[in-house]
């Protein structure tokens, strides 16, 4: 049996599985998704992904177009015939399908709905293994990166700039030279005084739920992190750097712009939380 998509409440196999020409996602970027982490048959941080798919849809007004309940159930048909245990789900929900207006449609429509689901990656074994480089890129995007936007031309162009240096993450700065976020991850670094920090959450950097997790974890064990944005210049300075996703975890740079981050191998605050949410993972 090959891979299945969910199309507006259909199953079909993903070859074949296409959505509508005038479907507002295709269009106009209008809708919304969540990527979420499947280890075991268990969906990794749903709620904080449930919750952040709900948030998204009510600050572009589009309506939820099943209940969380039924999601649960839809996504759990696609990994069962999928044959996904370990693997990555991904739920995009648009405005529908409408005669290309740029307006929303005047009457309503249905939200479409579409569920996707693919083997890997396995859980990295180490977080050496595991470390990565990133460039650093001017921010492009729009005025309201918290909501979990399918208009992603921005983070596309600058991933791909990534790609082109050899690098895993491109991390963005706005026109003060402060750090948002990665094209795809949030962004942390333990700065040059040893203190663990991570950009305040707003409208310019999205709400990440791996990020989210780990700060119930760090909670849990005591250790401190400061919700303060840093300048480019401070991360040029940082001992250690990471970046966080549903699809990265925690994973640690240790190159930037090409040059060595501290003395190029992850660091113990990297280490500790790399291990740290791989636990959570397997037991939360
Ligand atoms: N991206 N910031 C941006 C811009 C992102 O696209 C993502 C996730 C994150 C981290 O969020 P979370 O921890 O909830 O995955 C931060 C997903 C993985 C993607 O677009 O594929």
């Amino acid at each position: 049996m090959g891979a299945v998509a969910y199309v507006n409440g259909r199953y079909l196999a993903l070859k074949q599985a296409s959505v509508n020409v005038e479907d507002r996602g295709f269009q106009f970027g209008d809708g919304i998704y969540e990527v979420v982490y499947v280890q075991d048959g268990r969906l990794i941080d749903a709620p904080l992904h449930m919750a952040r798919l709900q948030r998204s849809l009510r600050e572009i007004a589009i309506l939820p177009p099943l209940s969380l309940n039924a999601l649960e159930v839809v996504i759990r048909e696609v990994l069962r015939r999928n044959r996904v245990s370990t693997g990555l789900v991904y739920i995009q929900i648009s405005r529908g399908v409408a005669r290309r207006n740029h307006a929303f449609p005047a009457t309503p429509v249905r939200p479409s709905l579409i569920i996707t689901a693919r083997h890997g990656p396995a859980l990295p074994r180490d977080a050496a293994s595991w470390a990565g480089s990133a460039i650093t890129l001017p921010d492009q995007r729009w005025a309201r990166c918290d909501v979990k936007s399918t208009n992603l031309l921005a983070n596309v162009l600058a991933k791909q700039m990534a790609r082109h240096a050899g690098a895993y993450e491109a991390i963005l700065y706005d026109a003060a030279q402060t750090i948002t976020e990665g094209a795809s991850s949030s962004v942390w670094m333990v700065d040059e005084n040893g203190t663990l920090r991570t950009r305040q959450l707003g409208r310019e950097i999205l709400p990440g739920c791996t990020r989210a997790a780990l700060f119930a974890e760090l909670h849990t064990a005591g250790i401190a992190v400061a919700e303060t944005a840093f300048t480019l210049a401070e991360l040029k300075r940082a001992r250690e750097i990471f970046v966080t996703s549903a699809t990265s975890f925690v994973k640690p740079i240790i190159r930037l712009d090409g040059a060595s981050v501290a003395n190029g191998a992850p660091g113990p605050v990297t280490i500790a939380l790399f291990e740290r949410y791989l636990r959570h993972m397997q037991t939360g």
